[in-house]
């Protein structure tokens, strides 16, 4: 595609940074986004972190080279993990690159603010828990209550889009004997802000759900503008989104569509 225009590039191993994506669309007008879904080769939570990076490096190059990107977000918590140092040794300091991670900290703040006493639970991909990243940040917080689960299935449930009622119960087995204790619950992988509403349901509505969502969009502001790359121009004629996916045709209406629901 040749584009008069620098954009930003988005990708996740699926729809999971979808949501993400829609929420820098609102903020940053003037901007161009090019979205990679790789679901042919989703979930990879439970991948090699080779495997992963391998995978990241492809869709980096496809996004830079290929699609005129001049920032990338990592909209995936376990790519992040996997892949964020050897992408920003790769690409930076040419091509900014803006990680996901699990939005502990505003969990921590809030948890002190209210003068908490209960649990925070962080839930993720099994690559994101048992990761270094992950476990360098929780250092950061030993005196807090933090307790993390790792949802093996969950991710591929909702990129296969599986029913309501099936994602509840798996939670409920899962997640059942959390709910009393805990006060707060930090999304760690992005597929999941699609069924908040199943967590309020799990969980109750006194229950502070935390994504990362805002973060990483004001870090992806905020790098845009310390290199002066913001584009300047209104883009009203511009089309604002353009949605790849390494399976197929059906994946990308159904991200057109998911960009169009609200992710409260
Ligand atoms: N959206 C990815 C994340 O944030 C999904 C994980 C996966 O593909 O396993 O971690």
């Amino acid at each position: 595609m040749n584009f008069k225009h620098k954009n930003i590039g988005f990708f996740d191993s699926g729809i999971g940074g979808i949501s993400v994506l829609k929420n820098a669309i609102k903020l940053l007008e003037n901007e161009v986004f090019i979205y990679f879904g790789d679901s042919k080769n989703a979930p990879y939570g439970n991948k090699t972190q080779n495997e992963i990076i391998e995978l990241c490096t492809n869709i980096c190059n496809f996004l830079i080279y290929e699609n005129n990107c001049k920032a990338i977000v990592v909209a995936c918590n376990t790519a992040s993990s996997a892949a964020i140092k050897f992408l920003r040794d790769k690409y930076e300091p040419n091509i900014p690159i803006i990680g996901i991670e699990p939005a502990i900290k505003p969990a921590i703040e809030y948890v002190e603010n209210n003068k908490l006493n209960g649990k925070i639970l962080v839930l993720a991909t099994p690559f994101t828990i048992n990761g270094d990243k992950f476990k360098k940040s929780l250092s950061l917080y030993k005196n807090f209550k933090i307790e993390s689960v790792a949802l093996e299935e969950l991710a591929y449930m909702i990129e296969e889009n599986l029913d309501a009622d099936i994602i509840y119960n798996y939670l409920n087995e899962k997640l059942g004997k959390y709910v009393k204790e805990v006060e707060c619950v930090v999304l760690g992988c992005t597929h999941y802000n699609f069924i908040k509403d199943v967590f309020k349901n799990i969980f109750g509505d006194n229950v502070k759900i935390f994504d990362g969502i805002y973060g990483t969009n004001k870090e992806l502001i905020r790098r845009l503008k310390i290199r002066n790359i913001e584009n300047n121009f209104e883009s009203k004629d511009f089309k604002k989104v353009y949605i790849y996916n390494s399976l197929n045709d059906q994946k990308i209406n159904r991200c057109y569509n998911l960009l169009n629901l609200e992710v409260n």
